[in-house]
Order: structure tokens, then sequence, then C-alpha cells
């Protein structure tokens, strides 16, 4: 692996609702290692599988889970997460989130701050073979592609839902290189 180095550097890290989502906490703790400040965002579903108290205790920051959140009230949250971050990344990325934010969608706070950045979003996709092949997953990739979206592409292999093809999350170490090139 490159040496990584992402000294102040404010990474967002989407974690949606998929069953990668356990490897985003691995992911966490290679960020944080490079120097990165990372604040989490965790969509409902991403929270069917980890929990806050994971991602906020190795990353250190308090994790974000909901757009109406009144304790904070003096901050238009999905604003200030918007205009912190020097880059998006979200991993792993459902199908379910791709194809919202390919129509434009910010119906949770995920969607919301991605709509309102003017930061690099990577997308970091994990999910069943068949949705992955899925043309509707595909031509959603390729238009927000258009729009200049980063994605990592996922890997081959056995599945865990049983499948073999492609549908795993990347390895932790590309995303990492991968993020770490797109702040350069
Ligand atoms: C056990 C289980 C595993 C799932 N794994 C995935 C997955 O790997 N990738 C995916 O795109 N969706 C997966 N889903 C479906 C998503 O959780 C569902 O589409 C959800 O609406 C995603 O919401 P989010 O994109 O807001 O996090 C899974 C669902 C279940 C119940």
């Amino acid at each position: 692996m490159k040496s990584l180095e992402m000294k102040n550097k404010n990474i967002l890290l989407g974690v949606s609702g998929g069953i990668a989502a356990y490897k985003s906490c691995e992911l966490v703790r290679t960020l944080v290692k490079a120097g990165a400040n990372i604040d989490c965002i965790l969509t409902k579903a991403g929270g069917q599988f980890i929990t806050p108290l994971t991602l906020q205790t190795l990353s250190g920051n308090p994790v974000h889970t909901d757009i109406f959140h009144l304790t904070e009230e003096t901050d238009v949250r999905h604003i200030s997460l918007a205009d912190k971050a020097d880059l998006i990344l979200v991993a792993p990325a459902t199908a379910n989130i791709i194809a919202k934010v390919a129509c434009g969608l910010c119906n949770d706070l995920l969607t919301t701050v991605i709509c309102a950045t003017k930061a690099p979003v990577l997308f970091a996709p994990s999910m069943n073979v068949n949705m992955w092949e899925n043309p509707i997953t595909q031509d959603n990739i390729e238009k927000l592609k258009k729009y200049g979206y980063h994605f990592i592409e996922p890997g081959e292999g056995m599945l865990a839902c049983g499948y073999e093809g492609k549908g795993r999350l990347a390895e932790i170490n590309t995303i990492a290189n991968t993020a770490k090139s797109i702040l350069e």
C-alpha cells in the first residue's frame, strides 16, 4: 500500500445499509491512522448493521443519523457537513443510495448532504451481483459518473448473500488510496 497521509483532511463517511457496513469500521480506523478527520453519517438501514457508538468511538466524532436533530439547532447540519467536507466517501454504497443520488433525491441526511456539497463524492458500491448487474443500477452509475461522481469498482467472489460474482466491497486499502488520490 502507498503511504497514506491525509492530515487535516475532512472526510465525511456515509455508511449505507449493506451487509458490508461492518467493514466501514476498519475503513474509519485506516483513515484516522492516516491523519484524516472523519465525520460519519449512518443511514437508517446502515444502523441495522452497525451502531453509531462503534463509528463514534473509532472516529472520535459524534455520528449523524437524522436530518432533524433538535439538540444542535444553531447549525443547519446538512449544510455545515456539506461545506466542511473535503471529500464525501460512501462506503458501502447501496444500490438504493446510488439510485437516490442519481435522481437528485434528498429524503434523508446523507442524500441531502451529497446534494448540497461542492466536494468530490466517491462511492464504493457493494451489493448482490444481480443488483449490481441490474441495468438500472448501471445506468444510475453511468449518469453519476457523467456528473463527475467517482466510483470504485466492487470486487468479485463469494458474496455474503451466498451468490458468487461481482458485488464485494473493494478492499479497504484500495478505498483509502482512491480517497487520497482524489484529495491530492
Ligand atoms: C440482510 C440484508 C443485507 C443487505 N445487503 C445489501 C447490500 O449489500 N447492498 C445493497 O445495495 N442493499 C442491501 N440490502 C438492502 C438495503 O438495506 C435496502 O435497499 C435499504 O433500503 C438501503 O437503505 P440506505 O441506502 O438508505 O442505507 C440488504 C438488506 C438486508 C436485509
